[in-house]
């Protein structure tokens, strides 16, 4: 028997091997970047597009590769290399002797620089006045860098310009320092705001994981090849006016300031909401779709990924409160309630983003699927919460029960299965779905490894419209819905199982 359970156990772990053994064959030239730095790259509907993303295919196509981009937060860019997760990074990365030391760098592509992005209420004129200010940046950028070493002060840290800018726009921060590219893209169609000259000069070029000089020779060369055949100032001729042109703001807000009276204050209102539904949900992206698509398509990826963690989570729940239950009430299984302890303290002691970015950089590295990868990281964390609820349950019944199946002839696990655990599931029913409520809402951290679901949805279309309200208002109130639905369902299935023959005892039908 202990064998058997045993070679199942190993079986198992083969698969695994197989499945990430399997991934990794595949030659796809991953790219990794982030995906709001217009015109190099940021999103046209779903896909990521820019200079940045047509040099690395023809880095790819060069070495006939199939290729690929992840998009992710910039301080994970060059970690993504580093930790083989892709090949190039292209992000309009700034060459530096830091990060020198630890990625290879190809030939620059451009040369350019950081500026002060201001509001024209506090005009800018010189650096000096920067110092003691809150000054926003994108972290993990030269403009980061710029603030702690030239300024020596600690910036206002925000995961895109985009979001500084709106950041500094409500008052938040003084200035924003940015790369002139997105910097421009960010005061486009914006009369509130500015740019100063130049703070800095760099150039631009695509890092590669130490040690892989062919690579890097094959960069070298598209570089190069771009930059004769006029590819490359043709790229950023039209990936400029693409990204101008994405960049609208609602102006007819503007406008309504100038008229007087309730009456003209309330039909403003209503325009310059009508206008942000239009531009945050409606409005159709180059791709002919709209962006409330990442809405919908995230609101897909949040069920998908919430509902297979939940199964998953029970799965191993119910095996792991079997296994400790029974070993604590009999002595059984000795060897996997230890295992099973293990696994308990490890993913109960740690949070659930470290987990994810474990599972996502580590454990599952040459693992494709993003969302399988989520599953895995939310079932297992789940699981361990499951299994304690359901251990509870478990031991909340009689033991007399136990040995009522015995002298009936089932055996242990017979009992286990048709006897206790229905009652224990339905004495517990309030305690796991307040556990499936919490990892639906949980899964909204997917964002960290680049996944696009309901949250980040939202938050892309903030970035891409400025536009605070509508965006994180509608992704509220879809998980509300959500979570009330599932409240309700879960209800439903309470007042079943209490009068049904899932309750052998209370069992009045
Ligand atoms: N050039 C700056 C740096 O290397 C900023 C790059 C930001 N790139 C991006 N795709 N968000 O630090």
């Amino acid at each position: 028997m202990k064998a058997m359970r045993t070679s199942k156990l190993l079986s198992l772990c083969g698969v695994w091997t197989l499945m990430v053994g399997l991934a990794s064959a595949a030659q796809t030239l991953t790219m990794a970047t982030e995906a709001t730095f217009p015109p190099y790259e940021f999103l046209r509907g779903q896909e990521v597009v820019g200079i940045d993303v047509e040099l690395s295919r023809a880095v790819a196509q060069r070495l006939n590769r199939p290729f690929a981009v992840e998009n992710m937060d910039f301080d994970s860019v060059i970690p993504a290399v580093i930790s083989g997760k892709a090949q190039l990074a292209a992000s309009g990365i700034t060459v530096t002797p830091d990060r020198k030391k630890n990625v290879d760098f190809s030939e620059p592509y451009v040369t350019t620089g950081i500026v002060a992005i201001y509001p024209k209420t506090t005009p800018y004129t010189a650096p000096e006045q920067l110092k003691g200010k809150k000054i926003g940046v994108q972290g993990g950028t030269t403009s980061d860098t710029y603030v702690l070493e030239q300024l020596k002060q600690e910036p206002e840290r925000f995961k895109t310009t985009a979001e500084a800018c709106a950041a500094m726009l409500a008052g938040r921060c003084a200035f924003v320092i940015a790369d002139i590219a997105p910097a421009k893209n960010c005061v486009k169609g914006e009369a509130r705001l500015a740019l100063s000259g130049f703070l800095s000069s760099e150039s631009y070029a695509i890092a590669v994981a130490k040690g892989q000089p062919e690579l890097l020779a094959a960069v070298n060369a598209t570089i190069a090849a771009a930059k004769a055949d006029g590819r490359l100032a043709k790229w950023v001729d039209d990936y400029t006016a693409e990204s101008d042109k994405l960049k609208e703001v609602a102006a007819s807000s503007a406008e309504a300031s100038a008229k007087s009276g309730v009456a003209a204050w309330l039909s403003a209102q209503w325009r310059a909401l009508c206008d942000d539904v239009y531009l945050c949900f409606l409005k159709k992206a180059a791709d002919g779709s709209s962006r409330g698509m990442y809405l919908v398509r995230g609101l897909g990826i949040t069920l998908e990924v919430a509902l297979a963690s939940i199964l998953l989570g029970l799965m191993l729940g119910f095996f792991v409160a079997v296994i400790r239950s029974s070993h604590d009430k009999y002595g059984y299984f000795p060897v996997m309630n230890a295992v099973a302890k293990v696994y308990l303290t490890i993913i109960r002691g740690t949070p659930m983003v470290v987990q994810l970015l474990i599972t996502y950089y580590i454990i599952l590295r040459s693992v494709d699927s993003k969302v399988l990868i989520a599953i895995l990281a939310f079932g297992i964390n789940s699981g361990a919460y499951q299994a304690e609820i359901m251990r509870a349950g478990i031991v909340s019944i009689d033991p007399g029960q136990m040995e009522a199946g015995r002298a009936l002839g089932l055996s242990y696990w017979q009992t286990m299965l048709k006897i206790i655990l229905p009652q224990a599931v339905r004495n517990v029913l309030p305690a796991l779905g307040n556990e499936f409520i919490v990892l639906m809402k949980d899964t909204s951290i997917v964002g960290y490894i680049a996944l696009i679901d309901l949250a980040k949805g939202g938050d892309i279309i903030r970035s891409q419209t400025y536009s605070v309200y509508l965006p994180y208002l509608t992704v509220a109130a879809i998980y509300l819905v959500l979570v009330m639905s599932f409240t309700w369902l879960l209800g439903r299935l309470e007042r079943y199982l209490r009068n049904t023959g899932a309750d052998p005892v209370h069992n009045d039908s």
